[in-house]
């Protein structure tokens, strides 16, 4: 048989791995048909509210960290984007139409609310009206809406993530997918959280929390908004081994659990490493953005190389396979001193016998 991507997920069946994440790339269903056009195996749409006239962004929102000798390679990417400014009606109208239109491909719908049982209720029940396949549930979205205590307000905290996640679940019929946040210092945490709340798998990273950079003409922060600025949320490659150790740390603790990695994808290598450390399915925001919906077929062809070259048939045979070689320091000491006793020959005479004889006697002798 010849290696394939389609997997299933959480009870989704996707033909790839690839979803969109949530950002500019599915903004709305233009663009998200675009993607399926193209092949991407779900999109996960922009985090929508029921309220959308509480949304205001401002420009500029991004900054770019460029490497400094290849200057027109984005290593780090800074937003300050709040969630969607769209109306919530349109966006229900297109989910629906998008449904219509492509029942078979994956439309995972991006929600957040304020700290309201009802609210939340109330935009899970109409949003799966619509035909979606699956909620990813925003608890982690770091500037701008934490000051109205969503997103990372509610994920940094694992009592009211367990407590959200239990009223989603409520009303929901369709999985959730909890995304959290990497700003906290056990992501373990929170996840455990979310799932025992019954949350069906995790995604995970959102944006880190940064300064881009200060203009050095001005000394004014950026990106400067009437020269004042915020800390924003950062993506792509920079963030690459920071998302790798969030989802190794919840692929560890909770063994089995469905989760859809991301952060720094540019490359199908770049998913067969979250794929091989615990990743169900990967998401593509940043580099969708950089290099364009285009890049799909490369990510397929890319990570269907790692599969065949290991001479995989399904990605459920890579899924994980780094995980079980994470140790502790001590154990990597006690495992070098082991290998080089090996090598050195460890118990034979000719290394053991160098004419200190009381502590090498000492040295083969039982404790007790
Ligand atoms: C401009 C921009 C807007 C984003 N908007 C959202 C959003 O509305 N909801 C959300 O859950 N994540 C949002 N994200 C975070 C991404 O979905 C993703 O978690 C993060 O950027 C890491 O993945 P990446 O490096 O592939 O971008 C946004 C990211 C960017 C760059």
């Amino acid at each position: 048989m010849a290696a394939t991507l389609e997997t299933t997920v959480t009870r989704i069946k996707f033909d790839n791995p690839y979803l969109l994440g949530s950002g500019p790339p599915g903004t709305n269903a233009k663009v998200i048909a675009k993607s399926f056009d193209l092949g991407w195996g779900g999109v996960v749409g922009k985090t929508i509210s029921l309220d959308s006239t509480k949304v205001v962004n401002t420009a500029p929102r991004y900054g770019k960290l460029k490497d400094p000798v290849k200057t027109d390679v984005v290593v780090g990417f800074e937003n300050i984007e709040l969630i969607s400014d769209r109306p919530y009606a349109t966006w229900l109208d297109e989910f629906r139409q998008l449904k219509k239109q492509y029942p078979h491909k994956v439309l995972i719908a991006s929600v957040m609310e304020e700290y309201r049982k009802e609210a939340w209720q109330q935009i899970i029940r109409e949003v799966q009206e619509t035909g979606v396949d699956g909620f990813e549930l925003n608890l982690s979205c770091p500037h701008g809406l934490p000051e109205r205590k969503m997103g990372m307000a509610m994920g940094e905290d694992p009592s009211i993530c367990e407590e959200v996640v239990g009223w989603v679940k409520e009303v929901a019929k369709i999985p959730v997918w909890a995304k959290m946040t990497p700003n906290v210092g056990d992501p373990k945490v929170p996840a455990k959280a979310a799932m025992k709340a019954g949350a069906d798998g995790i995604s995970t990273i959102n944006t880190i929390l940064s300064v881009i950079g200060v203009d050095l003409r001005t000394l004014r922060p950026m990106p400067t908004v009437e020269g004042h600025a915020v800390p924003g949320g950062y993506s792509g490659q920079a963030v690459r081994p920071i998302a790798l150790r969030h989802v190794m740390e919840i692929a560890r603790a909770i063994p089995g659990v469905p989760i859809s990695g991301m952060g720094g994808i540019d490359t199908g290598f770049d998913a067969a490493q979250f794929i091989a450390l615990g990743s169900h399915t990967v998401q593509v925001c940043t580099g969708a953005m950089l290099q364009g919906y285009e890049v799909i077929s490369k990510l397929k062809d890319e990570l269907l190389k790692v599969l065949v070259d290991h001479k995989f048939e399904r990605l459920e045979e890579l899924r994980g396979k780094a995980l079980p070689y994470f140790t502790t320091h001590f154990d990597l000491v006690e495992r070098q001193r082991a290998a080089k006793a090996a090598r050195t020959g460890g118990n034979k005479d000719a290394e053991t016998w160098k004419g200190e004889i009381k502590s090498e006697t000492d040295a083969l002798t039982a404790t007790r």
